[in-house]
């Protein structure tokens, strides 16, 4: 796929659905009792991946235009798959389903692509496994295929490494079904929508500072979701609209939940001019239109607390850097190299490629950014994210930026390219 330079970007754009609330409407809407809506569902492959396992799991699930409908059938209702489940490219998939089957009474094997099968689910296994699962990779790597045995479940205390949504809300479901409270402290704070959607449902779940505690056996009511835009996929027209000059975008109904505004905080740090308009809430989740103007960009060391909360949005980020004056350093964000890609490799060797001036660190990056860029191959991994973090990157640089595998952003934006092209001014 090929991409050339635009004179400017303006207009407005609606993104598409938060995946990470679509994945846990269906799953929590599957272990509730009765009826589930879900509007403005997220249909990328990721979880199109959770609809299909649930399908396997014996939930009727209506995949219609306007709306999913979810026939839950209560806490106990799931079914033996008499299939492997595939989980695609989908480690939100793999890790909160996996919580959800070790308390179950049947086994079930779950895999999913090359990506998948290379990620670590060691983070997982050892807490499900201290709560009495029976969970093993079958390759002895710590990685997909899982094969899990259900088995009753025993509620832990767990001081996790990681600040992890994926770790966290995987412990969390198995607490729905464990004997006594489960409750998971982490480092620093990760995205709590697990958190915020399953008291909606009726479960009972509390959050103290970095901790978060549910207690067993909830009568869980299907409920309607009215899930919020994707701030991970409005960070590309963030990044775009205040790095071209003259852009002026706005971004409408973007969910601006504090576990995930980092790209917002770090924009405006940078110099960005944003504005939130209309702020409003669904389903438990903020919402707001977001209006980017192009501004001159300035470099800052982005670290600590904030790094769970743009852990997504890392990719464009360095990219905004290489187009800001000054170095931008980013650490703390070791997490990279477990993504859908080794994050920090990628970034490095396709800036470069571009004539950046990057180095990967053991923990991040540092970018020395105000060199103009230029067209280049760009190998995306089959990473969504850095797909359209160069095609953002291709917009201001010289000659053409070819994306090899740039259907990958099916993944998280299907209608990414068709959006972007709708705002430039050629
Ligand atoms: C997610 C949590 C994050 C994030 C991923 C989605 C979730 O992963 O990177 O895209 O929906 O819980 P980690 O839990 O591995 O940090």
């Amino acid at each position: 796929m090929n991409f050339n330079k635009v004179k400017t970007l303006k207009g407005e754009v609606t993104v598409p659905g938060d995946k990470s609330v679509s994945h846990r409407a269906v799953m929590f809407g599957s272990i509730a009792k009765g009826l589930t809506e879900i509007t403005n569902f997220l249909q990328g492959a990721d979880c199109l991946s959770t609809i299909s396992c649930f399908g396997k799991l014996g939930i009727e699930i209506e995949n219609g235009p306007d709306k999913i409908l979810i026939h839950g059938k209560g806490l106990h209702g799931l079914t033996a798959p008499d299939s492997v489940l595939d989980a695609g490219n989908s480690g939100t998939t793999t890790r909160l389903i996996s919580g959800i089957l070790a308390p179950q009474s049947f086994t079930a094997t779950l895999t999913g692509d090359a990506s998948i099968q290379k990620r670590p689910m060691n983070r997982i296994m050892e807490p499900l496994s201290m709560m009495g699962a029976d969970i093993k990779s079958i390759k002895g790597n710590g990685c997909a295929p899982l094969e899990i045995q259900g088995r009753p479940l025993t509620g832990i205390h767990y001081m996790s490494k990681v600040a992890s949504a994926q770790v966290k809300s995987s412990i969390l479901l198995a607490g729905l079904y464990a004997s006594g409270e489960t409750s998971v402290t982490e480092p620093v704070l990760s995205r709590n929508h697990t958190e915020i959607m399953l008291s909606h449902f009726g479960a009972q779940i509390t959050t103290k500072d970095t901790t978060a505690s549910i207690l067993p056996e909830p009568v869980l009511e299907g409920r309607k979701i009215m899930v919020p835009g994707d701030i991970s996929s409005a960070a590309y027209f963030i990044a775009a609209g205040l790095i071209v000059p003259g852009a002026e975008i706005l971004i409408k109904n973007v969910g601006i939940n504090e576990t995930r505004d980092g790209i917002i905080r770090v924009a405006k740090q940078m110099g960005g001019n944003i504005t939130l308009l209309h702020e409003n809430r669904d389903s438990g989740e903020p919402v707001a239109d977001v209006l980017v103007s192009h501004s001159p960009l300035h470099g800052i060391e982005i670290s600590g607390s904030i790094i769970p909360t743009l852990i997504d949005e890392l990719p464009i980020i360095a990219i905004m850097a290489a187009y800001a004056e000054g170095t931008t350093v980013i650490a703390d964000a070791a997490e990279l190299k477990v993504k859908e890609s080794n994050r920090i490799d990628v970034m490095v060797d396709n800036l470069t490629a571009m004539g950046a001036d990057i180095t990967g660190t053991e923990d991040g990056m540092i970018i020395k950014g105000g060199s103009p860029l230029h067209g280049a191959l760009i190998h995306s991994m089959a990473d969504h994210r850095i797909a359209m973090s160069f095609a953002v990157a291709s917009l201001l640089a010289d000659g053409t930026t070819s994306i090899e595998g740039g259907e990958c952003v099916n993944i998280s934006y299907p209608g990414f390219y068709k959006d972007l092209a709708a705002l430039s001014v050629l």
